[in-house]
């Protein structure tokens, strides 16, 4: 089975000059909860952002699903990983003016989902917000933001989340819950995960961690082996 993520020499420098990554070589297999670690500027950001499509490399290729992303237009991208990637960022990035159930509603509308009013509600009693539904984003603690980020990945049945340092913002017990979360998508759905973060405290989640130096792989760390997961 092709991996969901491959990069290629995978090449980043911003127009200021700034070599952001600097040939990463990366192989994602399907299922794997995979932790990219490094300090703050060590390129974590730009490896999903490229993976995932937000922005392009300077040289070197993504493969996505084992297809190549650097061929395809802004609209066959998009088209592309509609219902297939989801991310979620540290900031939640949440619709302030609208419910916590519009919130997920607007995603599942977008991209098809059948009944998205039902398959919401369900999400958001998964995530034990079914008495949050009605309250705005600005209402909620960090923790419940971040639970709603997650509800809006996960409505349109995302094969591939990519977390950008998603608990950069929670205390740490906040954090552990919603990394014990991605856990448990991880294995009851099958989810991959890539999720990027500077906390060396969540390291021992992952599957395997990709670590990070100054746009460079400096190491691998098999955490849990294939076996025990
Ligand atoms: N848009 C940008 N323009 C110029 N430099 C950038 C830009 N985005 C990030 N960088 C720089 O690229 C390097 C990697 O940044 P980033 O990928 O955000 O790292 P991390 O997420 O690990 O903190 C840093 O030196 C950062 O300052
Ligand atoms: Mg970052």
């Amino acid at each position: 089975m092709s991996d969901v993520v491959r990069t290629k020499d995978l090449w980043k420098v911003y127009p200021d000059g700034t070599r952001a990554l600097k040939g990463v070589n990366l192989n994602v297999r399907r299922g794997e909860f995979l932790g990219v670690m490094g300090p703050s500027g060590s390129g974590k950001s730009t490896l999903l952002h490229l993976i995932g499509g937000l922005d392009r490399p300077t040289r070197g290729e993504v493969f996505l699903f084992g297809r190549s992303v650097s061929a395809m237009d802004e609209d066959e991208l998009a088209e592309f990983r509609k219902g297939r990637v989801a991310y979620i960022f540290q900031f939640y990035y949440l619709l302030e003016d609208f419910t916590v159930l519009e919130n997920l509603l607007i995603v599942g509308e977008m991209v098809g989902v059948k009944d998205p009013e039902r398959k919401a509600k369900r999400i958001l009693d998964f995530l034990r917000l079914s008495h949050r539904t009605r309250h705005k984003p600005n209402q909620l603690s960090g923790g419940e933001q971040q639970r709603v980020a997650i509800g809006r990945a996960l409505i349109s049945d995302p094969d591939l989340i990519l977390a950008d340092e998603p608990t950069g913002n929670l205390d740490m017990e906040e954090g552990i819950k919603i990394f014990n979360l991605f856990g448990d998508l991880n294995r009851a759905k099958g989810i991959t995960f890539i999720v990027a973060t500077h906390n060396q405290e969540l390291r021992k989640f992952f599957h395997r961690v990709v670590n990070l130096r100054d746009g460079e792989v400096v190491g691998v760390d098999q955490i849990i082996p294939f076996s025990e997961r």
